[in-house]
């Protein structure tokens, strides 16, 4: 067929300095993925690629931080990335790195070309230089404000409010990340692409010529920055941790990250192509190939304008046909974040839920950021699982299988009359592969997710409708054809969902025995045949393809999340500094005693205040405390505390209270008594 074509799609490179986390996986690599599944079933030639992205100043810092090397960072994450990803069933045909040798042969030979050819501007200028440090600052070595938006905490090459990449002498109030200090200024020398030559080329190529098939928000971006004017870029570094640059008065300086990480899509396929017996170059180099980077929408400007600038200088290859970017997603109402730990990393998912790739992939699509930020809730994806998955896609497939088990013995019964029924659901059937496929192909993977449910939808009601389980009794020829029907959308939903679901698919192949029978499904041929399960071909047993998520389940994952926050608490906790000195006499003036609460209610129309009724042995006293937010007034009955009895008695909302209850904050921001860790003190006794 004619219309089959040659595919390179590129998956961001997630950097090694930490694992790989849900926000990863639903902005880039489970969409690019169901791309990339979907154009394989359909027959294309496709080089899906990916690999870890390990040099970069946040690798450094990673390694300061544990007292490691570098290597050792990228290493260990590597490993970690590129097994979940595998295990979360993502279809790269090859996960590289960019510490691999073919990669640093060919970032050198790249810069070498554009250098040879005179495409760099040499030039030496003052940079942001930390001397305590003793070194060059830019990237994520300084932080300040970033002069398009305001924010405070942009980086040196990048503002991640905004988006908006620049160079770290833009930045306003710079602050070096190693040592806080403000920054001198050193002469170095760098090599610098100038951007400002591509600028009109750019505005043709993106914003005219794909100002209909590019998404509105990767539009936007680069609308906005060409209408900003670009500036040359420096593409080389003072850092000791890279691609050495490869030319000669160069010595200490390496590749800046994003000159050599796209760069890594190149090596990536060379190593494939290496594998596999092919010829890389027509991934890269030939007009007929779709070049398309799935990315985080942070990384629009490198793969719409820095990238791109680079491919043309060199010359020789082709441009990308679509960057599908997607926004970012939050998990349970706040940012996802490496740092604070707020995320769900996938290799921790995969030790949770062991056989529910299926289901992550599926809560992810059907909620994708794809047109703005998204949430991602763990009630969510136990709806999605239990009122999607299990009832409406599961369900479905379950009756079919049970039920041609159960009167057919699991022999495709041949059918006899087709009703209008009957006939309309088969057309309406034939229908989806288009449907998903149209939605996939303009990156719409969550209207796709939703058109595959559809289509389960349909045989639910189908089934639902014609009853087969009453019909066995009066009307058993009937239900030949019910079930034929049933079993015809039970094998497109088998080929359909294999983008989506491949666990899933896998387990259907099994079941409906498509293997054995040697009849292989593909997108193509699936619209275009009516019979896609034949009579007397046997299938398998009923197995389960879903199984409902108990809400312990989701508890277990949101107390996880709760420990992150107290965690997080405790450590940016600042203690308050210890007050002015006093005299001993000071002190002892102060009469503390053990007390037990025996009343408790609250003071009417306030949040903090409760009303107690306290024995401190030497009396019982009403004392009003702010302690309503931290405690129920039934719970509190009986708690011994320390009172301060000595204080000069005060009116609070009309109530004198005589005396005060000594507390202290827990790192969630509640409150706690500060009682006596023995049982036996008895109310009155003196604290000193
Ligand atoms: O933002 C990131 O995580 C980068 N490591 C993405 C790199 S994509 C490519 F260009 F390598
Ligand atoms: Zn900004």
């Amino acid at each position: 067929m004619s219309d089959l074509k040659r595919y390179t799609i590129t998956a961001a490179l997630p950097y090694t300095n930490g694992p790989v986390h849900i926000g990863h996986l639903a902005g880039v690599y489970v969409p690019a993925d169901i791309y990339a599944r979907y154009l394989r079933a359909k027959g294309n030639d496709v080089a899906y690629i990916c690999g870890s992205d390990e040099h970069g100043v946040p690798i450094t810092i990673k390694a300061k931080k544990e007292g490691i090397t570098p290597q050792d960072v990228v290493d260990k994450y590597h490993a970690i990335i590129k097994k979940s990803f595998k295990d979360f069933g993502i279809s790269f045909d090859n996960y590289s790195r960019t510490t691999a040798e073919v990669h640093h042969k060919t970032a050198s030979d790249f810069f070498k070309k554009l250098y040879n050819e005179g495409k760099f501007i040499e030039e030496s200028s003052e940079q942001l230089f930390d001397e305590e440090a003793n070194q060059f600052l830019a990237d994520r070595f300084v932080i300040g404000t970033c002069p398009k938006c305001g924010n405070e905490e942009s980086y040196g090459d990048q503002c991640e409010k905004c988006g908006t990449s620049h160079n770290a002498t833009d930045l306003i109030n710079p602050k070096s990340a190693i040592t806080g200090n403000v920054p001198t200024t050193k002469v170095t020398k760098h090599w610098y692409l100038p951007l400002n030559e591509y600028e009109k080329w750019l505005r043709e190529w993106i914003v005219e010529g794909h100002k209909n098939d590019w998404k509105t928000n990767v539009l936007g971006q680069v609308k906005s920055w060409l209408d900003d004017g670009l500036k040359p870029r420096a593409v080389t570094r003072d850092l000791d941790w890279g691609i050495p640059v490869p030319v000669e008065g160069a010595e200490g300086k390496v590749l800046y990250v994003w000159f050599d990480a796209p760069i890594g899509y190149i090596s990536s396929t060379k190593e494939w192509a290496a594998r596999e017996g092919k010829d890389w170059e027509l991934y890269w180099k030939d007009k007929n190939t779709k070049l398309i980077h799935f990315i985080g929408k942070d990384n629009i400007v490198f793969h719409c304008i820095i990238f791109p600038a680079m491919l043309k200088a060199e010359g020789s290859y082709i441009l990308p046909e679509n960057v599908p970017a997607n926004e970012f997603l939050n998990l349970e109402g706040n940012k996802i974040s490496t740092s604070k730990n707020w995320a769900v990393w996938l290799h921790e998912y995969l030790e949770d839920f062991p056989d529910k790739q299926d289901v992550l992939r599926y809560a992810l699509t059907a909620n994708a950021p794809e047109t703005k930020d998204n949430d991602f809730t763990w009630k969510d994806f136990q709806a999605r699982n239990n009122n999607e998955l299990v009832a409406i896609f599961g369900n479905f497939i379950n009756r079919v299988v049970v039920l041609t088990n159960k009167y057919y013995n699991g022999i495709v019964p041949k059918p006899t009359n087709f009703s209008e029924v009957d006939i309309k659901t088969l057309a309406k059937m034939n229908e989806y592969p288009t449907i998903i496929g149209n939605s996939i192909e303009k990156y719409r993977f969550r209207e796709a997710s939703q058109e595959l449910l559809n289509l389960a939808r349909l045989g639910n009601k189908y089934l639902a409708d014609e009853e087969p389980w009453k019909q066995i009794k009066e009307n058993s020829e009937r239900v030949k054809t019910i079930l034929y029907v049933a079993l015809q959308i039970t094998t497109s939903l088998f080929v359909v969902c294999e983008p989506f679901l491949p666990f899933t698919s896998r387990k259907l192949k099994e079941i409906l025995n498509v293997t054995s029978s040697g009849v292989e499904m593909s997108w193509n041929t699936i619209k275009e045949i009516q019979e896609l399960i034949a009579p007397d071909h046997k299938i398998n047993k009923p197995e389960l393809l879903f199984a409902k998520i108990e809400d312990s389940e989701v508890q277990a994952q949101l107390d996880k999340l709760e420990a992150t926050k107290l965690a997080n608490e405790i450590e940016n906790k600042v203690v308050e500094p210890q007050k002015e000195t006093i005299e001993f006499d000071d002190f002892t003036k102060l009469d503390m005693r053990v007390g037990t609460i025996l009343e408790a209610v609250k003071v009417p129309k306030t949040k903090k205040l409760l009303q107690l009724k306290v024995d401190v042995g030497i009396d019982t006293r009403t004392i009003v405390s702010g302690i309503a937010e931290s405690f129920k007034p039934e719970d509190i009955i009986g708690q011994k505390v320390t009172v301060l009895v000595n204080l000069a008695p005060r009116k609070l909302r009309g109530i004198e209270s005589q005396g005060m209850i000594l507390m202290t904050d827990t790192p969630d921001g509640k409150l706690a008594f500060i009682e006596p860790e023995n049982d036996s003190v008895t109310n009155g006794e003196q604290v000193s």
